[in-house]
């Protein structure tokens, strides 16, 4: 225990999970089923209890009023999964490599520019992967005008991604001579990106059920296990948006048990079980 009183079951009833649910579709397009009541309950009696409160009612009742909207943001951020890890999904990575990579040198020395998005890069293992995948495959892309656009709903996730900093054992994922090459010691046991690597990724809070002060189309889009979270229009309108950002010829990268349901609406054509291509 740590002195702050216990928030038991019986303070958090059907109508406080119901006023979560609300909200989390209202702030981030977040479905929670009823399956997700228990989940919810384990996710948020922590700060319900670390902000004094002795119920779930009086926690949302505050987290609603004027002054809440801090709050309102560590409650939808304790309702999102940050799960991630480097080089996840290999396949991505190899036809990022081997595909997208020497189409997006072409379009630089033809005097264009580079972009790739990571749309929901929680802790930024992903962004961080594509730039190591876009260095290996063009080794003087941060003499360019080459970015990875990395954004997330998380301002936390995002401070983290952006420090680049990460525990030895959360390196596993990357290959031994990727590390040596990419990354430094802190000597703490925490390894750091460093030299020119560290130009590539620009990190962003965003929203992707708000609109996008992004101008421009990317060449490749990683948006990856976060449609999982939304319902199927809210995932229907962000695929046919998604597909709006790419240039043509151009690939979106989705989550293992994910699918575009819209693609031909959407104009994307399906390349791989998890790789659409953009319609020309
Ligand atoms: C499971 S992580 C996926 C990370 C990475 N794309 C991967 O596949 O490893 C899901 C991320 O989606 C983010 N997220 C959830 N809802 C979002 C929204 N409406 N807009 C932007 N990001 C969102 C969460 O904050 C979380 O960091």
């Amino acid at each position: 225990m740590n002195g702050l009183m216990p928030v038991g079951e019986s303070d958090y009833t059907d109508t406080d999970f119901q006023r979560v649910q609300r909200i989390a579709q209202a702030q981030a397009g977040i479905h929670l089923p009823a399956t997700k009541r228990a989940l919810v309950y384990s996710r948020v009696s922590r700060r319900v209890r670390e902000l004094g409160h002795a119920s779930f009612r009086t926690y949302l009742d505050f987290v609603q009023a004027p002054g809440g909207e801090g709050e309102m943001e560590k409650l939808v951020y304790a309702l999102t999964t940050n799960v991630t890890s480097f080089f996840r999904e290999k396949k991505h990575f190899e036809h990022l490599e081997t595909v997208v990579v020497p189409r997006l040198a072409a379009n630089i020395a033809a005097g264009g520019r580079g972009r790739v998005w990571s749309a929901a890069c929680s802790t930024g293992q992903e962004p961080w992967s594509i730039a190591m995948s876009i260095m290996t495959a063009f080794p003087d892309a941060a003499a360019h005008d080459m970015r990875i656009l990395a954004t997330d709903i998380n301002a936390d996730v995002v401070a983290r991604a952006a420090g680049g900093v990460y525990p030895d054992e959360e390196t596993e994922g990357i290959p031994a001579a990727r590390k040596a090459q990419f990354m430094e010691s802190c000597g703490d046991g925490d390894y750091r990106f460093a030299g020119p690597i560290g130009r590539l990724p620009a990190f962003r809070v965003l929203n992707l059920n708000a609109s996008w002060p992004i101008r421009g189309t990317f060449s490749a889009i990683f948006c990856r296990n976060v449609v999982i979270y939304f319902d199927e229009a809210t995932r229907e309108r962000l695929w046919q948006r998604l597909s709006d950002r790419l240039e043509p010829g151009g690939f979106l990268y989705v989550g293992h048990s994910e699918r575009v349901s819209c693609a031909t609406q959407c104009g994307l054509t399906q390349v791989a079980p998890t790789i659409y291509e953009k319609d020309d």
